[in-house]
């Protein structure tokens, strides 16, 4: 049996990248035939604690992502949809987990080595001074194994930056089964959208599009308004080539285009379903205006319905439909993750009854 496991961090309303690289998946294969397939889909609260939260804005962020994920077209019937929290198996597997990984391994991961990086304000890793992080965001990676694993995942759908964190989970997987003399865990396969990773709209070198960048410009949220999105694209990066002076006779690929420019076409692909190769020739050597107000008709085109269904989940009787969901969910989770981890338990002898 296929059994397909995401999860997102309630780190604010998803952006453009949320939805291309992961979400969209979620639904595609929720709907997709050929259904003896099990869909977990979570709200991951104990990943955001890795960061600073404000408990108020944390709770009304994870309702937030929540509603999210309904708009988006998740439908609680078919899939399980929860809060991580609410199943404390995840943390349990976790500490398990914790103490089957190196701490060698850990540190070569690259989100680390980012955190490291920002903190010393500095490429150079001679003198590493992690004294001021967490040690939750050190091991952040085993927890989204034991996420994985919990529910012996087959399949996990995300975005490019998440791949290295689920090579770490395969890894495991396989330790554990060695540990356990038994072929508990599958071994998770990620699908990584052809949409791999969106860009942020400003920023140079271009970074991937993020909740966290301090610019709120620099992302478009599936809740934005049709003048949001205009805005935002109008004031968007591309680069100082007068499309003028490019060659007639030789319309570039993708991959020949600056980042900026790529990412605009990447997006109004994703949101028309036409080929970038198709698109490409329909803009070369006419002013990015026409390309930028292309793309956002398209974005509004397409959010304009998850943004009207947001907006009727987050009024106040949609709040206890939310719960109902949440609730539902963790009875589901919890009565996979508690029949898995007593097996997992027994495997390693720390079983009682
Ligand atoms: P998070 O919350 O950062 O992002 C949720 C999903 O969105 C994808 N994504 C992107 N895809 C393309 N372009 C972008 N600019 C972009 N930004 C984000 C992410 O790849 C992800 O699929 N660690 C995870 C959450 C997690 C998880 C898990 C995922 C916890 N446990 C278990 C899968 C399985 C995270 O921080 O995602």
């Amino acid at each position: 049996q296929e059994v397909v496991f995401s999860g997102i961090q309630p780190t604010g309303v998803p952006h453009l990248g949320n939805y291309f690289g992961a979400l969209s998946q979620w639904v595609e294969m929720q709907n997709a035939p050929g259904t003896n397939r099990q869909l977990l889909y979570s709200v991951v609260g104990l990943h955001a604690l890795t960061m600073p939260q404000d408990p108020k804005k944390l709770y009304e962020d994870r309702m937030n992502t929540l509603a999210s994920i309904l708009a988006v077209g998740v439908d609680p019937q078919k899939a399980i949809l929860f809060f991580q929290e609410d199943v404390p198996q995840h943390a349990e597997l976790a500490w398990i987990l914790n103490c089957y990984s190196m701490m060698g391994r850990l540190k070569r991961m690259t989100t680390w080595k980012s955190k490291l990086a920002v903190k010393e304000g500095s490429q150079s890793s001679d003198i590493i001074d992690d004294s001021g992080l967490n040690l939750g965001l050190f091991t952040y990676p085993v927890l989204q194994a034991a996420d994985v694993l919990l529910y012996r995942t087959t399949h996990v759908p995300v975005g490019e930056d998440q791949r290295q964190h689920l090579e770490l989970a395969r890894e495991l997987a396989q330790k554990m089964n060695r540990v356990m003399k038994n072929d508990f865990f599958p071994l998770p396969t990620t699908i990584i959208n052809p949409a791999k990773r969106i860009l942020a709209l400003k920023g140079s070198p271009p970074q991937k599009m993020s909740k966290s960048a301090p610019d709120p410009r620099s992302r478009i949220l599936i809740t934005d308004s049709a003048a949001e999105i205009h805005d935002k694209l109008r004031v968007s990066h591309t680069d100082s080539i007068d499309p003028e002076s490019l060659p007639e006779d030789h319309i570039p690929s993708l991959d020949e285009l600056s980042p900026n420019v790529a990412n605009l076409y990447t997006i109004l692909s994703c949101c028309t379903g036409e080929d970038v190769s198709t698109l490409i020739p329909r803009y070369y050597r006419r002013r990015y205006g026409y390309l930028k107000a292309d793309v956002a008709a398209a974005v509004d085109a397409k959010i304009a319905p998850i943004r009207k269904e947001y907006e009727r989940l987050r009024k106040p009787d949609g709040e206890m439909w939310l719960r109902e969901v949440a609730e539902m969910g963790r009875e589901r989770a919890s009565a996979i993750a508690t029949q898995n981890l007593a097996q997992i338990k027994k495997h390693l002898g720390i079983n009682t009854l």
